[in-house]
């Protein structure tokens, strides 16, 4: 076919496609993808929506419209306990933020997408794997890397890294082929990708790095500036490094994770405007949404804070740094992401307690913890008359030993006439 240049060994030949499983969302690109994939290659599409929470999706809409497009069969898979429990609950314990910002929403649902539809191709007899992933980004590698990891027996097709359509072609296809094409034509939507744990932004001004963020972008969260005038307070419970509760109400993952994320964007808390390396090479910038992850991973960092020691304190933001950096760059399946997850599940263990925050246009701060665990005597550390059983008086023998390496360290470049 037309431009079909092969690199890798997974990707599809097209004399062989004959049953194709598309990742279908609903929206434009999938949706010409699903005629597409039938005039192109002759083939057929199974479509196969999967529910990560995504806000104000209607699914049976969405199965509709792949339907009327010719899919022989579109399945919606409900993954949200699957998602909250194996993904967003590990990222928790990991304090999983990406470039110091990214609480990896797209990247924590990209393996577990692919994940079923490696399921359901193989139910269904398909040969090959669709996604609607540009060649830019780094969701092709989540991907492709799930399915050459789970399935070595099924290939994969990117149209749009081939297709060579811009917009107005697509939109001018979607017009012969009686696709539906939601809005306005003139405006280009902006890129948006979301789920239970966050969404994001791209595209449009999002591009021109010093235009400040224009309102209409913010689909989730209240502006800061619009968030009530009166702050608001959460409490949060957690087990073993797992929150349970909110403000002592037990809650099941899914609906915690939602619950928090309504009270943060209520109170305009997670917004991120952040500029990323992507694993591709390019810079690029997003527009982040994540009030869940804003209220839950504060949490639990303070928590996990206070019930370990300042060793394991100095040492596990490099490991959770390591894993956040796995899941960004699409590697889920890598066995040392397992390790990892095996000393955050150890390294969890303690963190039981609560966690309150007051939500004030915008921020998201700890006010009081509290656990059984902790790491802390307030006898010790008071500041109080007695000093209790503190002595005080050690403390200059310490203090000579502690710096004696440092100091004479210090004097030798001093003699050798170094400076600092
Ligand atoms: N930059 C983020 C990532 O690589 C988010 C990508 C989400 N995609 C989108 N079309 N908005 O995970």
């Amino acid at each position: 076919m037309d431009g079909d240049v092969r690199t890798a060994s997974y990707e599809a030949d097209p004399a062989e496609v004959r049953r194709v499983l598309l990742l279908y969302s609903g929206g434009l690109d999938t949706s010409v993808m699903l005629k597409w994939i039938q005039e192109q290659y002759g083939a057929e599409v199974v479509a196969l929506s999967v529910d990560l929470g995504q806000p104000g999706e209607d699914w049976e809409v969405v199965r509709g419209k792949a339907e009327r497009l010719g899919a022989l069969e579109c399945r919606v898979v409900d993954a949200r306990e699957e998602f909250a429990r194996e993904y967003v609950l590990r990222a928790i314990k990991a304090n999983a933020l990406y470039g110091g910002g990214y609480p990896l929403f797209t990247a924590l649902g990209r393996p577990l997408i692919a994940k079923l539809a490696v399921q359901a191709a193989r139910e269904t007899g398909c040969d090959t794997i669709a996604h609607g992933c540009t060649g830019k980004g780094n969701d092709q590698v989540r991907i492709e890397a799930t399915v050459a990891t789970l399935a070595p027996e099924l290939k994969v097709i990117a149209p749009v890294r081939s297709w060579r359509m811009g917009r107005e072609e697509e939109i001018e296809y979607a017009r012969e082929h009686g696709i539906p094409v939601k809005g306005g034509t003139e405006v280009a939507p902006y890129s948006i990708d979301d789920n239970l744990w966050g969404r994001s932004s791209e595209g449009r001004w999002i591009e021109e790095l010093d235009r400040e963020p224009e309102d209409d972008v913010f689909g989730l969260v209240t502006r800061p500036e619009d968030a009530p005038d009166e702050p608001g307070y959460v409490t949060v419970g957690f087990e073993r490094g797992v929150p349970v509760s909110l403000d002592g109400e037990r809650l099941e993952p899914v609906e915690l994770i939602q619950r928090a994320a309504a009270i943060g964007a209520r109170h305009g808390v997670g917004i991120v405007d952040h500029l990323e390396d992507r694993i591709v090479g390019l810079k690029v910038r997003d527009i982040y949404e994540a009030p869940a992850a804003a209220i839950l991973l504060t949490a639990h960092q303070e928590l996990e804070r206070l019930v370990s020691t300042i060793h394991q304190n100095q040492f596990k933001p490099a490991l959770d740094r390591q894993w956040a950096y796995l899941v960004y760059a699409g590697l889920w399946w890598e066995p040392l992401r397992g390790d990892l997850d095996a000393y955050m599940d150890r390294a969890n263990e303690p963190v039981t307690g609560s966690i309150r925050l007051k939500l004030f246009k915008g921020s998201a701060r700890v006010v009081a913890r509290e656990s059984p665990h902790a790491v802390y005597d307030q006898a010790l550390a008071s500041f109080g008359e007695s000093g209790g059983l503190f002595s005080q008086q050690a403390a200059p023998g310490f203090i000579e030993l502690w710096s004696l390496q440092s100091r004479m360290a210090y004097r030798l470049r001093e003699e050798r006439g170094g400076g600092e």
